[in-house]
């Protein structure tokens, strides 16, 4: 794993933007895998300024969401496919039809996972997946046991993600308790992964990463078995690292 560490949130977003966008200059087909969170969101300014001065096109470019609240329409405020259109989206010259983001509100969410996965292989497979990190080691809505084989599913969210998340909601009663996630296999398959952290809340996520073991308690340190990982953090989150 390449370690980027810079200074602060704001130069984390810029970085992290850059490198995205080399990569879109470099293959403008190419099929990105994006998140959701606090973190993505200045990248996601970034890339909305660089298009509008640099007309960097996203014209052809095909995106996977990693994960979405069961339960919530898109046009909730709180839903994925409602962070993503307003904070991304709606400001590139991307085609919606284009955009991926598992669909938490249909009838059948089992058959949405089977129906995400196959879309996700057709297209022939992730390019470059940007990732967040939870504070208890989560990628997408993989929680601590979850699966290093387990591929799009159902998951139940643990306490502490949905309190985490809360600061989004009203309150944390209305947090959903399920969520549709690409499985820690699916996200292992990109070809290429990029980690985001920033802050002291990710310190000691940034440490069992950088120092622990591999195991299934904690997500994210199966990104120590890809070939092709780098990790932007800042100093807070880099602290004593
Ligand atoms: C959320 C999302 C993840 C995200 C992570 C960190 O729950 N499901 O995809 O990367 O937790 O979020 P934040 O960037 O807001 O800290």
């Amino acid at each position: 794993m390449k370690i980027i560490r810079v200074k602060d949130y704001e130069a984390l977003s810029k970085r992290a933007a850059s490198y995205l966008i080399e990569k879109v200059r470099n293959k403008p087909n190419m099929i990105l895998g994006l998140a959701t969170g606090g973190t993505s969101e200045g990248t996601y300014q970034y890339l909305i300024k660089d298009y509008k001065g640099n007309q960097t096109s996203y014209r052809n470019v095909t995106t996977f969401n990693l994960d979405e609240y069961i339960g919530l329409d898109g046009n909730n405020e709180n839903s994925y496919r409602f962070f993503m259109d307003t904070h991304l989206f709606n400001h590139l010259d991307i085609e919606k039809t284009k955009t991926h983001v598992p669909r938490g509100n249909v009838k059948d969410p089992l058959k949405e996972c089977d129906t995400y996965e196959l879309l996700i292989k057709e297209r022939g497979g992730i390019d470059l997946q940007l990732l967040g990190i939870g504070g208890n080691g989560h990628i997408g809505f993989n929680e601590p046991g979850s699966s290093f084989q387990s591929r799009t599913r159902i998951v139940e969210l643990a306490d502490s993600t949905r309190r985490d998340n809360a600061r989004f909601f009203e309150q944390l009663e209305d947090v959903p308790t399920h969520a549709i996630t690409m499985g820690i296999a699916t996200i292992m398959e990109s070809k290429e992964i990029l980690l985001i952290a920033s802050g002291e809340g990710k310190r000691e996520a940034m440490r069992r990463l950088l120092q622990g073991d591999v195991s299934e308690d904690f997500p994210a340190s199966i990104l120590k078995k890809h070939s092709h990982v780098t990790i932007i953090a800042d100093e807070a989150a880099l602290t004593g690292l």
